[in-house]
């Protein structure tokens, strides 16, 4: 065992980290060294700059230095982690979740309003979570909205079961209900909210997509089919049998997708209530409802 005096600081191994990763090509060498140490000795960004003198013990130094190198080959630090942070929660991954990402925050904010407008009119927000992965959406949606319930649904059972971790981690789990289904074919009940951010990358752009995402998300959780549209068939389809008076829809789409989207929900009776763009100003998230409703 080090000599606490001889002993690498927490400042030392991010450096250390941070050369490494610039000599591997890491894309943000500096940012990925702090959020992998953080991560792993349990120190916030604040923290890490507070305790830059303390010695990291042999134990750590070496489980530090075993997730760089995995790092080093490809896998994103938050996949190393096996948590990311999304809207101000923590969420655990598995390798059936998609990781969540920035801009589907988008979606929670266009969608959080609306909640508490049904809350405001109906005394309760009933929350259908369409391919909810983690539970990213869903989880973040309660959280903002004491009065919802959630039911999150997944094609893939290890994900639900990821999202309900989560959900109790998060103390949700008496509002939050998984279905296993593909899509709406599971489902019943009819919901004031149904959220969603289906996989939407055509299937030909995948191995043309960035390492880190086509090497460690789930194929199942990007790839929309042919035109990428797949999922706004099937939810455009199902959506009118499944919405209460008054309810609408809140989408997260590609970039370049709106028009495309827009369409496939008014062949199926629906108008575009509103069109949001992320951070970045692009595109990102639709909010539908019957047209007849308007
Ligand atoms: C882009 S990921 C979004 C995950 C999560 N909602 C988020 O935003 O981080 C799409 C999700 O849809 C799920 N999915 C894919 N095909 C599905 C289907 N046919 N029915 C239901 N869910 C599906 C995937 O398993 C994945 O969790």
């Amino acid at each position: 065992m080090d000599h606490p005096d001889t002993a690498p600081t927490v400042g030392a191994v991010i450096e250390r980290l941070k050369r490494q990763f610039t000599e591997h090509g890491v894309a943000s060498p500096a940012e990925d060294a702090r959020i992998l140490t953080g991560g792993l000795l349990g120190l916030d960004l604040t923290a890490l700059i507070v305790h830059a003198d303390r010695p990291v013990s042999d134990d750590d130094e070496a489980r530090i230095s075993a997730a760089a190198n995995r790092r080093c080959c490809g896998e994103p630090v938050h996949r190393i982690l096996g948590a990311r942070g999304f809207f101000g929660l923590d969420i655990r991954l598995s390798e059936a979740t998609l990781e969540p990402r920035p801009d589907t925050e988008t979606l929670v904010e266009t969608a959080l309003p609306l909640a508490r407008e049904a809350v405001a009119r109906t005394g309760g927000c009933s929350i259908l979570d369409l391919g909810t992965g983690s539970g990213a959406i869903g989880l973040a949606l309660l959280t903002g909205v004491g009065a919802a319930t959630g039911v999150a649904t997944d094609i893939s059972a290890v994900a639900l079961r990821t999202a309900r971790l989560n959900a109790g981690r998060l103390g949700l789990a008496d509002r939050f209900e998984t279905v296993e289904s593909d899509w709406f074919a599971a489902v019943s009940g009819t919901f004031d909210l149904i959220v969603s951010n289906p996989p939407y990358i055509p299937s030909g752009e995948i191995a043309g997509l960035e390492p880190e995402v086509r090497n460690f998300d789930p194929r199942w959780a990007l790839d929309g089919g042919a035109d990428g549209l797949d999922a706004y068939r099937a939810i455009a389809r199902g959506a009118a049998g499944h919405l209460r008076s008054g309810g609408q829809l809140v989408l997260e789409t590609g970039f370049d997708q709106h028009a495309a989207v827009i369409r496939l929900f008014d062949d199926c009776g629906f108008a575009c209530r509103a069109r949001v763009r992320d951070l970045g100003g692009r595109d990102r998230v639709l909010v539908l409802a019957p047209a007849d409703e308007g």
